[in-house]
C-alpha cells in the first residue's frame, strides 16, 4: 500500500506517493526530490546536519518522518538564496569564515536561519552559541559560526528597520 503527501519544497508544490510509511523526511529530501544539501551525517539527531525549517521551525530531518508533515510547508538549503543572490546567513558564513569542510554548513545556516526568525539570537555571542549548539562541527569552525550569525541576524534587523521605516 503506498501512502501520497503532498508538501511544498522551496515554495513548490511536491506530491510524493511514499512506499514504507517510515521514510524519513531527509531520505524523501535526498532520495526521492535529489535535494542533497541536506546532510546525513549521525541519522541519529545527534548532529544537526540534517536541519531544514518546517513551518519556519528548526527540525532534524533524519528524525521526522514525512508522511507526519503531510502539508507542510519546507525550507531546505537550495530555497535560501534567491538566483545569484545569496541568503545574507549564507553571506556571513563566507564572510566569517564559518566553514572549513563545508560538511555541516548547510544544516548550521539552516539552524541560524531559524534561530534569528525566532527572535532569540540577539546580540550575545553566548546566546547564539546555545541556540546553535545542536550543530556540531567536526571542523571545530565555532568561532566564525558564531560571528556570522551575529552578522547576519544584525543585517537582517537593519533591513527590517529599513522596511518599516
Ligand atoms: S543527520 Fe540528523 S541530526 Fe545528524
Ligand atoms: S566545516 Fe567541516 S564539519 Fe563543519
Amino acid at each position: 500500500m503506498n501512502f501520497a503527501i503532498n508538501l511544498t519544497v522551496n515554495g513548490m508544490r511536491r506530491a510524493v506517493e511514499l512506499e514504507d510509511p517510515r521514510v524519513t523526511l531527509l531520505d524523501l529530501l535526498r532520495e526521492r526530490l535529489d535535494l542533497t544539501g541536506t546532510k546525513k551525517g549521525c541519522d541519529r539527531g545527534q548532529c544537526g546536519a540534517c536541519t531544514v525549517l518546517i513551518d519556519g521551525r528548526r527540525i532534524s530531518s533524519c528524525m521526522a518522518l514525512a508522511i507526519s508533515h503531510d502539508g507542510a510547508d519546507i525550507l531546505t538549503i537550495e530555497g535560501v538564496a534567491h538566483g545569484d543572490l545569496l541568503h545574507p546567513v549564507q553571506a556571513a558564513f563566507i564572510a566569517h569564515d564559518g566553514l572549513q569542510c563545508g560538511f555541516c554548513t548547510p544544516g548550521q545556516i539552516m539552524s541560524a536561519i531559524g534561530l534569528i526568525q525566532e527572535g532569540q539570537a540577539g546580540d550575545d555571542l553566548e546566546r547564539i552559541r546555545e541556540g546553535m549548539s545542536g550543530n556540531l562541527c567536526r571542523c571545530g569552525a565555532y568561532a566564525g559560526i558564531t560571528e556570522a550569525v551575529l552578522d547576519a541576524q544584525k543585517s537582517l534587523a537593519q533591513a527590517d528597520g529599513r522596511r518599516s521605516a
